[in-house]
């Protein structure tokens, strides 16, 4: 997909009724769909002028030959839960995401599902609220499944694809259970908060009795860059995402599933990795500012590589202070993780800032939310255990979660739904 197809689209918010009620649910397994219903909330953006488009009145394509949320240029904010499957019954799974993906096709053009306000006032509000009248704020849903949804529950397993695998314990590892692992990973990112947390929440709610909430992590202040974008600061004060993946080439190249898939239902997809990355804070605060230089390998304020004078200067690692020490240091972040010093190898990175307040002894509980997409887990465990080993920002983070999703492709339109190609094999 072009970056010209991932450019906002006011226009098409209005997902009808009747393609709702008449696709993905219906198709998926009958009468257990019931209860769904569209209140044809209005997106502001239906009385908008195209001169006249805000964020909160664009939006962007729910269907299409990749899932929206990688490729799209990063929103402000994230929200991203993980999900347990709690049903063993592959029906109930399958009617699941058919509600689902009929609900984000809804969410992403600024509608709800079910009344906000319903007539009967013995009637549960369909929809929680929220985000009533807000416009669709360019939110993107996009959905994974873990390797675990392929063990022996529905019948998936010989629909694994084969480098759908846990990823590898790596030095310097600090996994926590509680955000490692899970089903479904659904990552929804907006230009509002509230927007996200709201198709979030009523995808939760939805799932209840067949689902429930293993983690969520809210991300702010996006810490990467698509293409076009200024490049964002993380919170130790760095510009984050100046080298990411943005040519179409490197996205056929390193980002997409292509037609060589083992599993043909992958081809358009990618894999998602997530790390939850903890930033010990007040030890960065205290570090000398030469150091953070030498941890990433650039300067703090322009970005720029060490030696170089601008952000977007290529880094030259070869380059030799007069003591003869490399000028860009051989364990700093940027030259363990470039493609250069990795046989090629490149990631999209889409991660976001994260805080959790306070930890159990009153310190700052924040660092960065990671997301990465690649074509194959195997790049990001190539990166990662050079990183593990030898990153000398390894003294200021921890990686507290982790976890690795398949990403199917986009849906074709209304009737089609997340794993439809995995029921009934
Ligand atoms: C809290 C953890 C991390 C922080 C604060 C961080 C920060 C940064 C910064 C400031 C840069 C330089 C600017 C840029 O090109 O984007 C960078 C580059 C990069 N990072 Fe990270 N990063 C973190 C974790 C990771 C992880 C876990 C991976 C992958 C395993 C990774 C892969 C990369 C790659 C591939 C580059 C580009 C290197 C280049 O081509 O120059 N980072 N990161």
């Amino acid at each position: 997909m072009g970056v010209s197809e991932e450019t906002t689209a006011p226009e098409s918010t209005g997902i009808s009724r009747r393609a709702f009620f008449g696709g993905a649910v219906a198709s998926a397994a009958a009468g257990a769909a019931a209860g769904i219903t569209t209140t044809g909330l209005a997106s502001t953006a239906a009385n908008a002028g195209p001169a006249a488009v805000s964020a909160s009145d664009s939006a962007y394509d729910f269907y299409g030959p990749h899932q929206a949320g990688i490729r799209t240029p990063p929103q402000d904010h994230l929200v991203l839960m993980v999900f347990d499957v709690t049903t063993t019954s592959a029906a109930e799974l399958q009617v699941m995401l058919a509600k689902w993906s009929a609900a984000i096709a809804q969410y992403t053009g600024g509608l709800a599902v079910g009344a906000v306000e319903p007539e009967r006032d013995l009637a549960v509000p369909g929809d929680t609220g929220e985000a009533e009248g807000m416009g669709p704020n360019q939110l993107t849903v996009t959905l994974g499944f873990a390797p675990s949804m392929f063990d022996d529950r529905f019948g998936w397993k010989p629909h694994r694809p084969a480098a759908l695998v846990d990823i590898p314990a790596f030095a310097s590892d600090a996994l926590t259970p509680g955000y490692t692992g899970g089903d479904i990973c659904v990552q929804a990112c907006a230009s509002d908060p509230q927007v996200a947390y709201h198709a979030i929440r009523n995808l939760a709610r939805m799932a209840r009795t067949t689902a429930a909430t293993r983690y969520v992590v809210q991300g702010f202040g996006r810490a990467s860059a698509g293409a076009g974008q200024t490049t964002p600061r993380n919170l130790m004060g760095f510009k984050d995402g100046t080298r990411n993946i943005t040519t179409d080439d490197d996205f056929e190249k390193f980002v997409w599933v292509g037609d060589d898939a083992d599993q043909q239902w992958m081809i358009g997809g990618s894999y998602l990795v997530t790390r939850k990355i903890h930033m010990l804070i007040e030890t960065w605060d205290a570090d000398f500012i030469g150091d953070q230089h030498a941890v990433f390998g650039r300067t703090k304020v322009q970005g720029a590589p060490l030696g170089g004078a601008h952000e977007f200067d290529t880094p030259d690692f070869a380059a030799k202070a007069a003591d003869g020490s490399p000028v860009i240091p051989a364990t700093s972040h940027v030259a363990l993780a470039a493609h250069e010093n990795n046989g090629g190898v490149k990631i999209l990175r889409r991660g976001y800032n994260f805080t959790d307040g306070i930890d159990s002894v009153g310190r700052l509980d924040a660092g960065l939310m990671f997301i990465s997409y690649q074509k194959d887990p195997a790049q990001f465990v190539a990166l990662q255990s050079k990183l593990g080993a030898s990153d000398r920002l390894n003294e200021y983070i921890r990686h507290v979660g982790s976890g690795v999703f398949a990403v199917p492709p986009g849906l074709s339109g209304a009737g089609d739904y997340f794993g439809k190609a995995l029921f009934g094999a």
